[in-house]
């Protein structure tokens, strides 16, 4: 677990910011689920997945309740829907961290951060292309050039069964020569053995069974509709057949933005699918859903590799050099403050020269300069720091104005 400082973490919630801009354009409402629930919550993105068998942070509360840290968000957004029986469509967004004891490494984290949305009560194909494209632009928006889109259908539950009957039959074909890891995959979820990276189970899963043999007619003409309506809004896709997502819930459309400049194995930046049965394994009426999250750790190292969407400059406007004892720097900033226009100061009587470097050091482009003279006169000096040009005399009365056009000129 890390500390996200600055100049980063203001890069973090700029993150939020364009995320937030570009789905409540569709809208999508925050919604702000709580960091623990019921471990019974979690439970249900699947009993065979390694994030609920291994990674979950579960605990015995006070009360002798079995929590746990929450180590996804759409399993509680599905919990809250069936609380609290929204309107549907239900259209919600989230960002906020996640808990999952994984092998940290670049990329990966025992605390990591996703944005993302969550749709309940749709079933048409054309919602999972709009939710689908909302995560494309967030890419384009933040920069972002080589990211791959991965789409794939796990169709109906009961496809989705045959499947797995077909590639337990197809794996344990391959006996001892299957991986040792495999094998114990393949006791728990066939579906997981295609995920794995090891070379001697290459060959195997390189002939196994395709998804596409077992999908029903409406499972494959909800596909297809997917397909056309990305291709109709531009948005290129590559079809994996073995795209089978890390969590259970899923049926129908999966999908994951994987980027071009990190490893393999931490390359997702995001993913998402339908989940139609996921409100009603919480105990909610049948309600189709489907949505996605991406990791913010991951997406901003992409974008530290690709060059873009760098830290937003934290330069204030303004900075307040005070050497008649701190008095007016007090005033002078609160009043700026309260204006809109950003402003620090020094403490502590410091030297004019030191004032000054701590002016230069914030990035401010003028400097408000008051001592006894300016004080005795009703006057500041403003220096301009940035533009290196003359620095003037300004009636206190008249800075607000004078220093919002002096700004606004800077900033044009
Ligand atoms: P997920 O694939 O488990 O899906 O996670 C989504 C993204 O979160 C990943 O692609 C990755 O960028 C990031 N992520 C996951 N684990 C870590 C980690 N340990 N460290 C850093 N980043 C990580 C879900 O969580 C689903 N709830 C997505 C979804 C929403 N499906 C439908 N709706």
């Amino acid at each position: 677990m890390r500390d996200i400082l600055a100049p980063e973490s203001a890069r973090w919630r700029a993150f939020t910011a364009v995320f937030a801009d570009v789905v409540e354009s569709a809208g999508y409402q925050l919604i702000i689920p709580p960091l623990m629930e019921d471990l019974g919550v979690f439970s249900r993105i699947g009993e065979a997945t390694d994030v609920v068998t291994k990674e979950m942070y579960d605990f015995f509360d006070k009360g002798d309740r079995h929590v746990a840290l929450r180590p996804e968000q759409t399993a509680s957004v599905c919990r809250a829907f069936v609380q609290h029986r929204p309107v549907t469509p239900w259209k919600a967004w989230y960002s906020g961290p996640n808990f999952r004891y994984e092998k940290p490494q670049r990329g990966r984290y025992r605390q990591f951060d996703q944005v993302g949305i969550e749709v309940l009560g749709v079933n048409d194909a054309h919602l999972d292309v709009e939710v689908i494209a909302l995560g494309s632009e967030f890419f384009r928006r933040l920069g972002l050039r080589q990211v791959e889109l991965r789409i794939n259908s796990l169709g109906e539950p009961a496809d989705r069964a045959r499947y797995v009957d077909a590639l337990r039959t197809h794996f344990e074909a391959g006996g001892e020569d299957l991986s040792a890891a495999s094998r114990d995959t393949l006791t728990k979820n066939p579906l997981r053995v295609l995920d794995s990276k090891r070379v001697s189970d290459a060959p195997y899963i390189a002939t196994a069974p395709t998804i596409d043999q077992f999908w029903s007619d409406d499972a494959a003409a909800h596909f297809h509709t997917v397909q056309a309506g990305l291709s109709q809004l531009d948005i290129s896709f590559v079809i994996d057949m073995k795209l089978v997502r890390g969590l259970d819930y899923y049926r129908h459309t999966t999908f994951e933005f994987v980027g071009g400049t990190l490893e393999s194995a931490q390359n997702a930046l995001g993913g998402g699918g339908r989940y139609d049965g996921l409100v009603e394994d919480l105990g909610g009426p049948t309600t189709p859903g489907i949505g996605f999250a991406l990791g913010v750790d991951r997406t901003l190292l992409a974008c530290d590799d690709e060059g873009v969407f760098a830290a937003p400059d934290p330069s204030v406007d303004v900075f307040v050099v005070d050497t008649a004892g701190g008095a007016s720097a007090l005033a002078i900033t609160a009043e700026l403050r309260a204006a809109g226009i950003s402003a620090d100061r020094s403490y502590d009587n410091r030297s004019m020269k030191a004032q000054m470097k701590g002016a230069n050091r914030s990035g401010a482009a003028f400097a408000v300069i008051v001592g006894t003279d300016e004080i005795d006169a009703g006057t500041v000096t403003l220096k301009p720091l940035r533009s290196g040009g003359e620095q003037s005399i300004v009636p206190m009365a008249h800075l607000v104005s004078d220093l919002r056009s002096r700004l606004q000129e800077a900033n044009s």
